[in-house]
């Protein structure tokens, strides 16, 4: 495997903040990089290293889909972020699928987001569906959407 190969590696919910902060709230009225969701049972939290350096973090809760009435098992995709000197280099593509990989490996068959807008058409090129209106999202200000993968 060449040097530079991406590596996915677990990380705990602390070691996403550096990212979380440098790239979803350098222009958002909140700092915060806590989400109450980081501690729930079953959350996971993924990184992807590269030469040692971690590029991108993403983090992984299970938690029902809000539109889905089948209550199929679901994983909440949170937090998403890649460093911003290397981004559209395609490290955040390989985080999704990996992590979707990994769920789908653990049972799950639903993973949902609520996605910034800006970032709509890197979901729909991994498989994501947008669902109903779009909406603000309180923290940010941002305009955003539902969107769902179906795994398997
Ligand atoms: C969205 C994001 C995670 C994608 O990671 P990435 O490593 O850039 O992804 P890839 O290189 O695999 O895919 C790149 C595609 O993502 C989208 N994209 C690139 N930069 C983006 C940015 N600053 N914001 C939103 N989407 C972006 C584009 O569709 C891009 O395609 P292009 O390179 O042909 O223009 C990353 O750009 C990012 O962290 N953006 C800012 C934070 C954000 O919006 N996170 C998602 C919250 S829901």
């Amino acid at each position: 495997m060449p040097a530079d190969a991406p590596v996915v590696v677990e990380l705990t919910a602390e070691q996403t903040h550096p990212l979380r902060l440098a790239v979803l709230r350098f222009d958002t009225p909140t700092k915060e990089v806590v989400f109450p969701e980081d501690t729930w049972p079953g959350a996971r939290h993924l990184g992807l290293q590269v030469a040692g350096e971690l590029v991108a973090v993403s983090s992984w809760v299970p938690r029902p889909c809000p539109t889905d009435a089948a209550a199929l098992p679901a994983v909440q995709l949170r937090g998403m972020a890649t460093s911003l000197t290397v981004q559209s280099k395609g490290y955040g593509g390989v985080l999704v699928e990996r992590g979707c990989a990994l769920m789908a490996a653990d049972g799950v068959t639903l993973v949902w987001a609520r996605a910034r807008d800006a970032a709509l058409m890197f979901y729909l090129r991994h498989g994501f569906e947008v669902v109903g209106d779009g909406f603000i999202d309180q923290n940010t200000q941002l305009p955003h959407h539902l969107i769902v993968r179906h795994l398997g």
